[in-house]
């Protein structure tokens, strides 16, 4: 037997630019690598701690589908102090990451050819997302002009009658930029006229850079906005496996029957830890946060000194879009080369769609004297 017993769709390889660069960096020695969007930092141990003893308690059984009550209840919780937002326990379901509580929401709404409209440059997995929703994904491309704003006067030139959604992220990967409330309104607007859901993916809510501001845009569109997020980032929880959804509860119904005959609930230990992270969700994420501040601050101050790259200004998550269009290569080259001369690993902007070409995304989750090895190395560099 061989592999063309294989669909057709994955037949041929795709290509995968990340993890050609990654493979690549595999083979070398002593790489600084700020090419994953993992925080460094182990979970907080009060989380272990606290999902270790539930474990030990015989916490080791399927939970309800939807996701243990008091989790989805703490998030209700969450959500009403942080943000004064009201959601009912039957408008969360609790999933396997944000990542896959994204998927079950499209696999939810999606007929063949509906069109979810998706701004790039974005995380890559929503556009294969889509397609393997049986939706089509129609792009919107950023500009680099305008530090990559998401733009609903762009989105609105895409709507057709086969819309059903637009996904967003904000603060978003890779391009660091957080909607402004106003901004926010508008797609808000545009949402409610088309009757369109909002996929919200709010996964780096936490990482806000000083001065900046998050608000989730449930607050300006509340019946058609689906909130995707998660412990991942905020809680250095990456390897737990715990996002979840907020949406109407006729969405999360019928998302939780896609989730049902995929993965049942969501590991039990995990959602253990993320309800204990949840309620001391301050005093733990404070410290992570406030560390990728710096990182990111440190970043933004010292990359403009080299002469082929340029930085706009970070607003939000942990990463920063560099500008390596003074260097003459594009991205892929760009990141190979970087690699081989300095053993530095950053992703080439291509990798989140092709008006990425031209930058490079570097994420802050080395701690800073690595980030100051990597600038210092930066620095020698011509092309
Ligand atoms: C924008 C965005 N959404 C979702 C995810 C995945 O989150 P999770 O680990 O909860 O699946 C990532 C991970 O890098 C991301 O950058």
């Amino acid at each position: 037997m061989d592999s063309s017993i294989l669909s057709k769709t994955y037949q041929q390889p795709q290509s995968n630019i990340l993890a050609d660069v990654c493979a690549l960096a595999a083979k070398m020695d002593n790489v600084i690598d700020l090419s994953v969007g993992d925080p460094n930092f182990t979970t907080p141990q009060p989380i272990i701690e606290a999902a270790f003893e539930k474990a030990k308690q015989g916490m080791t059984h399927y939970t309800a589908a939807e996701g243990l009550p008091e989790l989805r209840q703490a998030i209700c919780d969450f959500y009403h102090s942080k943000y004064q937002l009201s959601f009912d326990p039957a408008q969360v379901l609790i999933t396997v990451g944000a990542e896959h509580a994204l998927f079950i929401a499209l696999e939810a709404i999606l007929d063949p050819g509906d069109e979810v409209i998706v701004p790039e440059p974005c995380f890559s997995p929503y556009l294969e997302q889509v397609k393997m929703a049986g939706g089509t994904p129609v792009i919107v491309d950023g500009k680099a002009a305008d530090g990559f704003k998401i733009d609903a006067a762009e989105i609105a030139k895409k709507v057709t009658p086969k819309t059903k959604a637009i996904v967003i992220n904000t603060p978003n990967n890779p391009s660091g930029n957080v909607m402004t409330a106003e901004e926010e309104q508008a797609l808000a607007k545009l949402a409610i006229d088309h009757n369109l859901l909002i996929f919200s993916d709010e996964i780096y809510a936490d990482y806000v850079m000083p001065g900046k501001q998050f608000t989730p845009i449930a607050k300006f569109a509340p019946e058609n906005t689906v909130i995707v997020s998660g412990m991942s980032k905020s809680f250095a929880m990456t390897g737990w496996r715990i996002g979840y959804l907020i949406g109407p509860d006729w969405l999360i119904r019928a998302a939780n029957d896609v989730n049902d005959a995929v993965t049942f609930s969501a590991p039990t230990m995990s959602q253990e830890g993320a309800l204990y992270g949840l309620q001391h969700h301050d005093e733990l994420v404070a410290p992570i946060v406030q560390a990728f501040q710096k990182r990111l601050s440190y970043l933004q101050e010292e990359l403009p000194k080299i002469s082929w790259l340029d930085v706009s200004p970070v607003e939000g998550s942990i990463y920063v879009f560099a500008d390596i269009r003074a260097t003459g290569l594009n991205s892929v080259d760009f990141a190979d080369q970087l690699l081989k001369k300095a053993g530095i690993l950053v992703v080439p902007g291509l990798a989140f769609g092709k008006c990425g070409e031209g930058f490079v995304r570097i994420a802050a989750t080395q701690p800073l004297d690595k980030l100051e090895e990597a600038v210092e190395k930066m620095k020698k560099l011509t092309w």
